[in-house]
Parts: structure tokens; sequence; C-alpha cells
């Protein structure tokens, strides 16, 4: 990963956020990956009217790399509609993403996350499930 690669990821998991389909909750969110040969591949949470079948930003952006054949080695992630005063559990990824980021990127991968800063997979997720 360059440092030009991970420069402006931010900015597309915004972009991102922008068409997300979140008729139900009204929080959009937008997540871009950056692959290994420089792709960037974005992705945002769309939401079915059968609850338990929406799917979140960060995967829809994930499984789509395994689709396109890109290796994600970065990730970025903005919860557009989050309030400036919510607190940090309101921008931080679920725990199903945090798998899936652990199955695909593997635990030393970054995590840029709008409003906090940068984390490694390990941090988001210690001690995660490996097959
Ligand atoms: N959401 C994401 O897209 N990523 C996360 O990591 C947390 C939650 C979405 C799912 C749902 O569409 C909305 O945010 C509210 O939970």
């Amino acid at each position: 990963m360059t440092v030009h690669g991970a420069a402006g990821l931010l900015a597309r998991a915004r972009d991102a956020a922008t068409r997300a389909h979140a008729p139900y909750s009204r929080f959009r969110v937008g997540a871009a990956v950056l692959g290994e040969r420089g792709e960037v591949i974005t992705g945002c949470n769309v939401e079915s009217a059968s609850y338990g079948l929406s799917c979140c930003a960060e995967r829809t952006a994930l499984f789509s790399c395994v689709d396109r054949g890109v290796r994600p080695v970065r990730l970025a992630v903005s919860c557009l509609d989050a309030p400036a005063n919510a607190p940090p559990t309101s921008r931080t990824p679920c725990g199903a993403c945090r798998q899936v980021m652990l199955d695909l990127m593997g635990p030393a991968a970054e995590v840029e996350i709008d409003g906090l800063g940068v984390m490694t997979v390990d941090e988001l997720l210690p001690h995660g499930f490996v097959l």
C-alpha cells in the first residue's frame, strides 16, 4: 500500500455513502477499498423491506472486490449521517463487517474511519475467527 493509494480513499467512501439505499434507517454509509494494484472499489449500505436482508457498505465493497478479482489491502468507511456529537461507536464497523475484513484483508490491514482515525483489523476484532 502506498501513501498515494491511501490518499483520497476516505473521500471516495463519503461519495459512495451518497448512493446508499437506506430508506428505513436513514443512516447512509459508504466504504472504499484499496486493492493491491491501486484499484479503488466502493460500496454503500443497501437495505431491504425485509430488514435482515440488508447489507452494510463495508461488505458490499469487499464482496465486490472478490467478484472483480481485486485483493483488498485497506478500507475507508464513512457514516455520513452520524451526528457530529455521536459517540465513536456510531461510526465504527459492525461485527459482521469486521469478520469479513479479517477474512479478506487479514489482521494487519488498516481501516480508516471517518471522524475517528485509522485502526487495524486486529484492533477492531481481536481474537477473530480464522478457519
Ligand atoms: N451499516 C453499515 O453499512 N455499516 C456498518 O458497519 C454499520 C451499519 C448500515 C446498516 C444499516 O443499513 C444502517 O447502517 C443502520 O444500521
